[in-house]
């Protein structure tokens, strides 16, 4: 029996086209199925991924293949710097990994949040993955990381891990 934590296995899929676009409140349930199978992200409850398909859909991108969703980056723009883009989950589903559609959808999105001048995220020391991608998207726009402590341990009222703030700029 599968476990109520996994998404149902997709067959690989290398071959069908990949297309992108803005999430609507109908795509929450498939951002919430991508966040649990993604293995390495925090889950949030389902009502987090409609409340963010709606009021976030602008800063957030969802890619496409086949009729799948293949995958999503969510962001916002911090209230009190809007011209940071701040990347809170990226999520691509097993079957669609190492295509670069991750990074795409960096891409695309820093495209269309044209306001944007920086990128910031957090990841924990112990996400190569995440900090290959966010080291590989700096690259590919000539832009420079800044590395700091954000949220420690000791700020996690639970086992979380220490997050580290990525800052990237400029992104155009
Ligand atoms: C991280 C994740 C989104 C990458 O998705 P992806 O579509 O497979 O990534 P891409 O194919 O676009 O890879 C782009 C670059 O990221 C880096 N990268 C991707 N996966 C990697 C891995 N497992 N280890 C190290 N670097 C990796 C590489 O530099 C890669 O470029 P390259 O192939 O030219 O070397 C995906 O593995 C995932 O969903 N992981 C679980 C959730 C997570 O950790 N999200 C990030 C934190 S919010």
């Amino acid at each position: 029996m599968n476990s109520p934590t996994t998404t149902p296995t997709r067959p690989l899929n290398t071959t069908s086209q990949v297309t992108f676009r803005t999430p609507e409140v109908t795509d929450g349930g498939a951002l919430w199925m991508l966040a649990r199978g993604a293995g390495e992200l925090d889950v949030n409850t389902s009502y987090a991924y409609l409340l963010w398909a709606r009021d976030f859909a602008s800063t957030s991108i969802i890619a496409e293949s086949g009729g799948l969703a293949a995958g999503f980056v969510s962001g916002y723009l911090r209230p009190e710097q809007p011209q940071t883009l701040m990347i809170w989950q990226v999520a691509v589903d097993q079957g669609f990994r190492g295509q670069g559609i991750a990074l795409r959808m960096l891409h695309e999105l820093t495209d269309r949040v044209t306001g944007a001048t920086v990128l910031e995220t957090t990841i924990t020391d112990d996400n190569a993955a995440s900090i290959g991608l966010f080291s590989r998207f700096a690259e590919s726009r000539s832009a420079e990381i800044d590395r700091r402590d954000l949220f420690g341990k000791g700020h996690f009222p639970d086992a979380h891990d220490a997050e580290r703030l990525y800052r990237i700029a400029p992104l155009r």
